[in-house]
């Protein structure tokens, strides 16, 4: 009798990781797949007609007086030099790669996927988050899933930890909740 209510445990368990396994995929396939594909990036800018209403939240605004836009520029400053000196990087700051990776978005994308108005200045962009956004801009409008599969991404915890990260040399503790609270560009008008 024990031997089988254990199996049952065992065989809900299964079930329940797999379940999970499913659940996580809805809405588009995981942002590890997608970014293995190759899209094009198009800018901040390129969002900035649609989403800076304040009545919807201003997004773009919200985005540029955050952290994430001055990314590129902190890696101007001094202490930027003096953190590649200390590492013994040979590069300057917003040179290398070491740095760029975190800093700014597309930073190694093939010159062919960067459109007219990609701009690595930007820093950490609204693709840095929501995925390249050259294919799915148009459909993201009215369908939402069908641009999951064209490179968008719903931003979640674990994108956050990809840079969040103690190999940030300046690494501060990370915690979702709160920084979310920092970066977030909620639209009012929708029911969250
Ligand atoms: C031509 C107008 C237009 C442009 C350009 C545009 N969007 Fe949108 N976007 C919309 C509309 C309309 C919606 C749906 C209603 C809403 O949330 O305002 C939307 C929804 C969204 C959503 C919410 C999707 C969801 O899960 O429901 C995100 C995220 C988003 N856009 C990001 C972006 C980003 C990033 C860019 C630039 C790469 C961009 N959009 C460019 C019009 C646009
Ligand atoms: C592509 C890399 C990248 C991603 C993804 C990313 N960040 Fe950041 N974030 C940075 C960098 C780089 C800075 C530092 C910007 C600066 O000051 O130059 C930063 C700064 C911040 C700051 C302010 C500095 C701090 O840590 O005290 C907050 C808050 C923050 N990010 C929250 C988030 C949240 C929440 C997410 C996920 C939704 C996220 N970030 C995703 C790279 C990233
Ligand atoms: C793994 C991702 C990552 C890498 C690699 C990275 N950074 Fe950062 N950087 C961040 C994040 C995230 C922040 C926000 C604060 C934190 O948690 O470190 C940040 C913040 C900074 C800041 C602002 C510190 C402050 O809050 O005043 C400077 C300056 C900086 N980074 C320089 C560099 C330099 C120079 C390099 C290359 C040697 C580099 N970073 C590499 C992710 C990274
Ligand atoms: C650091 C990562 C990050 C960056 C950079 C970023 N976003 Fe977001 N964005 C998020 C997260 C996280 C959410 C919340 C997703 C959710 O609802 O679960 C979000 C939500 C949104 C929404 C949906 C708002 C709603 O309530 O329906 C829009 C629209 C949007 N972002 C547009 C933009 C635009 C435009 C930019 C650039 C100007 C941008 N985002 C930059 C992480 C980011």
């Amino acid at each position: 009798m024990r031997k089988i209510v254990w199996l049952a445990g065992a065989l809900a368990l299964v079930a329940a990781i797999v379940w999970i396994g499913t659940a996580r995929g809805e809405g588009g396939a995981p942002a590890a797949e997608v970014e293995k594909k190759e899209f094009g990036f198009i800018g901040s800018q390129s969002c900035k007609a649609c989403h800076n209403n304040p009545e919807k939240g201003a997004q773009f605004d919200q985005w540029a007086k955050s952290p994430h836009a001055n990314a590129y520029n902190s890696l101007l400053t001094d202490e930027s030099k003096k953190i590649c000196a200390d590492m013994k990087i040979a590069k300057a700051p917003h040179e290398a790669p070491e740095c760029l990776r975190c800093h700014v978005t597309g930073w190694d994308a093939k010159a062919e996927l960067l459109g007219a108005k990609y701009d690595r200045t930007e820093g950490v962009g609204c693709e840095s988050c929501h995925g390249p956004a050259a294919e799915w801009k148009t459909p993201h409008i009215k369908d939402v899933p069908k641009a999951m599969t064209l490179g968008m991404i719903h931003p979640d915890e674990a994108l956050c930890v990809s840079c969040h990260n103690p190999e940030s040399p300046t690494y501060k503790e990370f915690k979702f909740e709160e920084a979310m609270k920092a970066v977030a560009h909620p639209n009012p008008k929708k029911a969250q």
